[in-house]
């Protein structure tokens, strides 16, 4: 599966990713990366693992619709057959949606739909749950909405910091991405409306 990633930030998951799919562990060819920060510490880890990456810089556009009509023709130059978003920062417009014919999947710091946007370790400590976690999703029209793959839960303890739960969570996150990826690229996810089921795996 030709596989793209988005991603904003320092791109760990974007990392984990990449570690994953130079193992052999995952049934997928990362064939670009792109970002919407030219900064992107994402965009050095591309580099690195001589994966081509493309800067769509919002300030190079006048609307975002132009934005994202280069990100689609990028995703069809490179023939591209699945969107992976690792920590992209932007929500993508309906239309944009609209003309991706293949999955998008996402990944968020929180057990959806509790804490969805930014920010959602600070809101989990803030409304002072006992657990927390992770969830890979399909990326839909709206925010951190759509149906749930896979989740895992961390605990959240007293003593943490928002530093402090982010890290714990985000060990979890490396993990759980590239084993949803790998699920996805398998044919082990059935998706049947808002509910998806991971096939088990024929013996
Ligand atoms: C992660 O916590 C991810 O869940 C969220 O954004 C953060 C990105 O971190 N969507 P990184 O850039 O992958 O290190």
């Amino acid at each position: 599966m030709r596989t793209a990633i988005l991603a904003s930030g320092r791109g760990s998951n974007l990392q984990a990713l990449i570690k994953a799919y130079q193992s052999g562990s995952l049934p997928i060819r990362i064939v670009a990366v792109g970002s919407d920060s030219p900064g992107a510490g994402a965009l050095m880890r591309a580099e690195e693992a001589g994966i081509p990456s493309r800067v769509f810089s919002i300030n190079q556009y006048l609307h975002r619709q132009a934005q994202e009509a280069d990100i689609l023709n990028w995703m069809g130059e490179n023939e591209v057959e699945l969107l992976l978003l690792a920590g992209y920062m932007r929500v993508l417009s309906p239309s944009f949606m609209r003309e991706v014919p293949f999955p998008i999947l996402n990944i968020h710091p929180s057990l959806l739909p509790a804490f969805p946007g930014l920010h959602a370790q600070r809101q989990a400590l803030e409304y002072g749950v006992k657990v927390s976690g992770c969830t890979v999703h399909f990326v839909d029209e709206g925010l951190d909405s759509g149906p749930i793959i896979l989740q895992e839960a961390v605990p959240v303890l007293h003593e943490d910091t928002e530093e402090s739960l982010s890290q714990r969570i985000l060990a979890v996150e490396h993990r759980l991405y590239p084993e949803a990826v790998r699920l996805l690229a398998l044919g082990q996810v059935k998706r049947s409306g808002r509910r998806v089921q991971i096939l088990q795996q024929e013996e």
